[in-house]
């Protein structure tokens, strides 16, 4: 970066769970998405990781918001609080120069126009003077190292916290794209119902991730199980302490619809892919990405039903970033980035 210059080029992968900032070529924020907010004058106190434990502690002064849910901006002004809360943390960031800043942002694939005028909106508010966005899986696709330019078709799986996108890419193009908003919160939720209604215990969103993360399972028989979890929350009856050990069997048995759900619409999306584009798909696998690429067993499960082989991309929590950071470099060579602010 050339300190006289007047414009910071950054790249954002503005996620429902996390969202992620490309500067100079590399990761320099990678925060939760959520905001705490005073009550009193609605003012931003903190943002990323040091707002996420405020999440259900039953604070009155504060709340907290996540102002993405399924994918997209469900609270303006939040979100644009956070993009701005965010792109302080950047240790580049030149206060003293204010410089204008030119964004690259990436939008899911089933964005509606509304919803892209709502990101480019918060964007430019957050202080973007140049915006352009990339659909979610052309930049996961560019992140994990495809030429999504050549005519070879390319498959990518996208399981993020709000939406799991499928989308089949070639010449530039999004041949097939389907999005579906299952994903990482639906089962967290799948998790915080099975622990009320197959243990009696009330647990929180965010517990919930803790156990999926440590024994959540798309398969009831692992190669390499994951110890049980002792899970400690209060019965939902009379409020005394629970100590309950969780098995990754109960927790594969929990997930099991919503991850058929995402096996049906993979197996749509298959259904809709041209010939020629399917072959290059056999042949080259389907490549899983986002957060929810990393469920044990995930990965072999859609193997096993779509006999297809499935590989998880290399680092699943940035691909999409990675990307965008990579579109942000080629701004002038790449024919399917989408211009902003209009
Ligand atoms: N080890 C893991 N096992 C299962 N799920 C995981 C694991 N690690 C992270 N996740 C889940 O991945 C999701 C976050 O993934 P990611 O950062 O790709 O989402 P996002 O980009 O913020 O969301 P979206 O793309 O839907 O807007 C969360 O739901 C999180 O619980
Ligand atoms: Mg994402």
């Amino acid at each position: 970066m050339n300190i006289f210059s007047l414009t910071q080029e950054i790249a954002i992968d503005l996620g429902t769970a996390n969202t992620i900032i490309i500067c100079d070529g590399k990761i320099v924020v990678d925060e939760p998405s959520v905001v705490a907010i005073r009550k009193s004058d609605d003012k931003m106190i903190a943002v990323g990781k040091k707002a996420s434990p405020m999440q259900d502690r039953g604070e009155s002064k504060i709340y907290t918001v996540r102002p993405l849910r399924k994918g997209v901006i469900a609270d303006y002004k939040a979100c644009e609080m956070m993009i701005r809360g965010l792109i302080n943390l950047i240790p580049q960031r030149r206060h003293f120069l204010n410089p204008a800043i030119r964004m690259v942002v990436c939008v899911p694939s089933g964005a509606t126009d509304a919803e892209i005028r709502i990101i480019n909106d918060s964007c430019t508010q957050a202080g973007a003077r140049e915006l352009y966005l990339i659909y979610e899986p052309m930049a996961a696709a560019l992140g994990m190292g495809f030429d999504i330019e050549g005519p070879e078709g390319c498959m990518v799986v996208d399981i993020g916290g709000g939406t799991t996108e499928i989308a089949v890419m070639a010449l530039g193009s999004l041949v097939v794209n389907k999005s579906i908003p299952i994903a990482g919160d639906a089962l967290n939720q799948d998790i915080v119902q099975y622990m009320h209604s197959g243990h009696g215990m009330r647990i929180s969103e965010p517990t919930a991730e803790r156990i999926k993360k440590q024994v959540g399972s798309a398969l009831v028989e692992l190669d390499n199980p994951p110890e049980d979890m002792v899970v400690v929350g209060p019965n939902k009856t009379n409020d005394l302490p629970l100590h309950v050990p969780v098995s990754y069997q109960e927790i594969a048995h929990c997930l099991d619809k919503n991850i058929s759900n995402i096996e049906t619409a993979i197996m749509q999306a298959l259904g809709d892919t041209p010939s020629e584009l399917y072959a290059d798909i056999v042949e080259r696998g389907i490549f899983l990405t986002g957060g929810g690429a990393l469920l044990h067993g995930l990965a072999e499960r859609l193997t096993n039903k779509t006999t297809i082989t499935f590989h998880v991309a290399d680092d699943p929590l940035h691909s999409v970033a990675n990307g965008t950071g990579i579109a942000l470099k080629n701004l002038k060579n790449l024919s399917f980035l989408i211009d902003g602010i209009r």
